[in-house]
């Protein structure tokens, strides 16, 4: 029988628990908890708050444990707008933005982990170092007249420019490639679903002159093969964007067109 043996640290311990003094209207909020520097096990402390006195977004939630209860609480955020893709986290077992999540959507406690299967920095927060290094190896910047700025309009017919619908919207929040099955287990080679998004973003742009570069790196070293189609980065995305379709998309072009 398979034996499974958890790193350091890893074993949850028993949480604090944050009453709130108003009884009515209460929801309660369980957060994953871990300080580095402390150097003890994980924990989720459940925090009561009143959601008279709250916004309408799990961000609003944090926020206000973080002012009120707790400020050594720690996520990422910035925009509070859905434009900025840091405040990604797992809510209630799925990878999304803290700040376009109502609470109401959510029945019964509000669970909230950081985003799945990435190095913990601190709480919520993730270490993407990894993830936004491989977004750099597919030159996520247009390549056009290189060597020779121009200062003259890069201009594209309604139809091309409608190729790129669908994948100019991603915030590079990472929701997508941290639920993605195959980069949990492959994510030292595989680029995983928001980077390969990228890639499609500029494959599929007309005023792009390096296509058929761009393929050949991501035929050669994307191991984009690894996408099986598991659906979760599509699932996830708080855009509403569909990352296994663009890949599927680099497939064929990669079979097709190289
Ligand atoms: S495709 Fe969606 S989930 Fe993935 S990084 Fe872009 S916005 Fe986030
Ligand atoms: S705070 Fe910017 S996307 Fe949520």
């Amino acid at each position: 029988m398979a034996k499974i043996s958890l790193p350091e640290n890893s074993k949850f311990v028993k949480g604090d628990y944050y009453k709130s003094e108003n009884n009515n209207n209460v929801k309660k909020i369980k957060i994953y908890r871990w300080n580095p520097d402390t150097k003890s096990n994980p924990k989720i402390d459940t925090f009561e708050i009143n959601l008279d006195q709250c916004g309408q977004m799990v961000l609003d939630a944090l926020i206000l444990i973080k002012d009120q209860v707790d400020p050594t609480l720690t996520f990422r955020r910035s925009c509070r707008e859905g434009v900025c893709g840091s405040c990604a986290m797992n809510i209630d077992g799925n990878n999304t933005l803290a700040c376009q999540k109502n609470i109401k959507e959510i029945k019964g406690d509000i669970s909230i982990f950081p985003l799945t299967h990435q190095p913990v920095i601190k709480d919520l927060v993730v270490d993407l170092s990894h993830a936004f290094k491989q977004l750099s190896f597919i030159e996520p910047w247009l390549q056009n007249n290189i060597g020779k700025p121009t200062k003259a309009e890069q201009k594209q017919t309604v139809n091309e420019r409608s190729k790129i619908d669908g994948l100019w919207e991603c915030i590079l929040c990472f929701s997508c490639t941290t639920s993605c099955v195959s980069y949990w287990w492959n994510g030292e080679k595989y680029l995983g679903p928001a980077a390969l998004l990228q890639a499609s973003r500029w494959v599929n742009d007309s005023r792009d002159q390096e296509r058929k570069k761009r393929l050949k790196y991501i035929e050669k070293n994307s191991n984009i093969h690894n996408c099986h189609s598991i659906m979760n980065c599509s699932n996830s995305c708080p855009k509403g964007l569909n990352p296994a379709k663009a890949i599927a998309d680099l497939k064929k072009q990669i079979a097709t067109n190289l």
